[in-house]
C-alpha cells in the first residue's frame, strides 16, 4: 500500500465513526436528564443511556442489559403520541424506528411538540454509503430506506432549526438542535410535504448525490459542535 493510500485511509478513520460511539459521544456530552427512543430493537443504542428513558418499539427484542431505569411501550410510535403522555419534555431523542421519510418526519413532529430548547435529537440512516440501502421496503442486510430525504426536507421547511449530519459509517448521523415545541409549520405543511414526497421530492439517485447534497460533517467535530450548542442553549 502507498503511503498517500495509508495516509488517506487513517485520515478517513479519523473522520468517522461508528454510530454506536457516536451516540455515547452525544450522550456524554449533552449530559440529558431523560432520553426518549424509537425502534429499539436488541437494546444495543439503549443500552447506552444512564438516564431515566422511554423506548418504543412494536417489537422489541431487548438481550442486553440495560444500565438506565426505562419504560419499554411495544407499540408503535404513531400508536405512543396518539395515546400515551411523557412526564416531562424531552432531552435527547433517538429516530431510529420505521425507515420510511415521513414516519420520521412524523416522528421528528411529535418529539418537537414534547421537546425544549435544549433538546437535542438524532437520526440514524440519513446518509447512506450505498443507494442499494435506500429501498422503501426493507431489503436484507443493511436498510436505510429513504430516511435521508429528511435532511434536506427539514433544511427547506425549518431553517430555523440546526440540522447537521456527521459522517458516521455507513448510514450517518443525524443531529437537529434549535427546536421549537410551539412552531407549527410541520403540522400545518404535513399534508403538502407528503405530497411532495409522493412525487418524488429530495430523491437521490447514487450515495455520492445524498452525500453532496447533505455536506456531512466529520464525526470529529459531533463533541465539540454539542459542547456549544449545550453552553448556548443553558446561557
Ligand atoms: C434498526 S432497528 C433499531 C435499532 C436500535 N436503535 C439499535 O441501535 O440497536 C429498527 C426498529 O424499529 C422498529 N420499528 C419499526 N416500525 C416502527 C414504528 N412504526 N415505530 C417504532 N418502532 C418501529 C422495529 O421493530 C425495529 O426493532
Amino acid at each position: 500500500m502507498s503511503r498517500l493510500t495509508n495516509w488517506l485511509r487513517n485520515r478517513r478513520a479519523r473522520r468517522t465513526e461508528e454510530y454506536l460511539p457516536a451516540l455515547a459521544t452525544v450522550h456524554r456530552t449533552i449530559l440529558p436528564r431523560n432520553y426518549f427512543e424509537i425502534g429499539v430493537s436488541t437494546g444495543r443504542s439503549l443500552a447506552l443511556a444512564s438516564v431515566p428513558s422511554v423506548a418504543v418499539d412494536p417489537n422489541p427484542k431487548v438481550d442486553v442489559a440495560l444500565a438506565a431505569p426505562v419504560r419499554l411501550y411495544p407499540m408503535t410510535s404513531d400508536r405512543f403520541f396518539a395515546e400515551e403522555v411523557l412526564d416531562e419534555p424531552i432531552d435527547f431523542a433517538f429516530i431510529d424506528g420505521m425507515h420510511r421519510v415521513e414516519f420520521v418526519l412524523r416522528d421528528f413532529m411529535n418529539i418537537e411538540a414534547r421537546a425544549h430548547a435544549g433538546t437535542v435529537v438524532a437520526m440514524d440512516d440519513v446518509m447512506p454509503e450505498d443507494i442499494a440501502y435506500t429501498a422503501r421496503d426493507q431489503t436484507p442486510g443493511a436498510w436505510t430506506g429513504d430516511v435521508y430525504r429528511i435532511i434536506p426536507l427539514l433544511r427547506r421547511y425549518r431553517p430555523d432549526l440546526d440540522v447537521r449530519v456527521y459522517d458516521v459509517v455507513q448510514k450517518g448521523l443525524g443531529i437537529v438542535t434549535r427546536l421549537d415545541p410551539s412552531s407549527r409549520v410541520l403540522p400545518q405543511m404535513y399534508d403538502r410535504i407528503v405530497a411532495e414526497l409522493d412525487r418524488g421530492a429530495f430523491l437521490e439517485a447514487s450515495a455520492a448525490a445524498i452525500r453532496a447534497a447533505i455536506r456531512p460533517r466529520p464525526t470529529t467535530r459531533l463533541a465539540s459542535d454539542l459542547a456549544k450548542f449545550r453552553r448556548r442553549s443553558r446561557s
